[in-house]
């Protein structure tokens, strides 16, 4: 026994050191985040000693069993009456802790909702099959941002996310700044996200979406306002010029294939909706939605052979020398 239970010691300890230290839902970094771990813990606590009172109950139970009671069936009023008013006394407290749970999950359900009154930015996501479009909403309609599956925030203030969905139910879920929230077709649901520091925080589809579901990853980045005001700047500027030769070449090949069906890249004459927007590709740290690093050696990988990486993903293999390929990767990496 002695091992075992020291073996038990040891991955509970294991577990609550790693519950705080990866970036999961237990080690929120943002306001939303927080409340909801905040609740998880107060559940997982009561229900913790709740548990351990109802074994210890038992267990007593169990080991009295014959003691002082030969005979269980026999008639003895004055102990069936201490029973009674013990089983009612737990029901009732079990009544209580019940409410009083529902209550606190009420509350944080409130102020999660209330962090989103004043927001200081709205965007929309939309989910596809299996990417996110992610759209910066402004007055101005030269202001408005198209980009995908990279989300740039301010640090410290509420930002208002708009989910819709273009094919199946889909759920945005970022563990270490909110909850899940569910992207449906056809309706819209609302999201508010709050980053307390700087970093980087992964995100990911929460809901079966079809075949690459778990390849449906995002990236939030957090950053203080002025890196955000100058990074939402930048991608407001249409896509850089293609520098040198092969670059110029990748860009006639990437217009003159199908690319551009899907692809948009402001200021060129590709202008296509149904895939994501490529403007600015180049500075975005993933492609294909987090299934690989932004390198000159995944883009090639990704655009030879889309579906040995994400097989049933919509991105078609397009027939391409090796020449070509060069070419589009070198005018592809160029759009920072
Ligand atoms: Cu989208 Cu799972």
């Amino acid at each position: 026994m002695k091992p075992l239970g020291r073996l038990a010691a040891l991955l509970g300890a294991a577990l609550l050191a790693g519950c705080s230290r990866w970036p999961g839902a237990l080690s929120p970094m943002g306001e939303g985040s927080d409340r909801i771990a905040r609740l998880f813990w107060l559940f997982t606590a009561v229900c913790a000693v709740v548990w351990l009172l109802v074994v210890l109950a038992l267990a007593l139970g169990v080991a009295r069993r014959h003691a002082d009671r030969p005979d269980p069936l026999a008639q003895e009023p004055r102990r069936d009456r201490v029973a009674y008013r013990v089983v009612g006394t737990c029901v009732a407290i079990t009544g209580v802790i019940l409410l009083a749970l529902t209550g606190f999950s009420w509350w944080t359900g409130k102020s999660l909702a209330a962090l989103g009154e004043r927001p200081a930015l709205t965007l929309k996501v939309t989910g596809n099959q299996w990417w996110w479009q992610v759209q910066y909403e402004d007055d101005q309609p030269s202001r408005v941002l198209t980009t995908a599956n990279e989300i740039h925030i301010p640090v410290g203030e509420p930002v208002q996310i708009k989910l819709e969905a273009t094919d199946v139910i889909h759920s945005f879920w970022v563990p270490q700044l909110s909850g899940k929230e569910d992207l449906i077709p056809g309706r819209q649901n609302v999201l508010t996200l709050k980053a307390d520091k700087p970093g980087r925080y992964r995100g990911q589809c929460a809901e079966f979406c079809g075949l690459q579901h778990a390849k449906m990853a995002l990236l939030v980045i957090a950053e203080p306002r002025a890196d955000f005001d100058a990074w939402r700047q930048a991608q407001l500027a249409p896509a850089a010029e293609p520098q040198g030769d092969e670059a110029r070449k990748g860009r006639d090949v990437f217009q003159s294939r199908p690319c551009m069906m899907c692809h948009q890249i402001r200021g060129t004459t590709a202008g296509g909706r149904t895939g994501p927007e490529l403007t600015h590709l180049a500075s975005r740290e993933t492609i294909a939605a987090g299934a690989l690093p932004m390198t000159r050696g995944a883009l090639a990988a990704w655009i030879a052979d889309p579906q040995a990486i994400k097989p049933g993903s919509n991105m078609p293999r397009v027939r391409l020398d090796a020449d070509e390929l060069n070419a589009l990767v070198a005018y592809l990496e160029g759009l920072k």
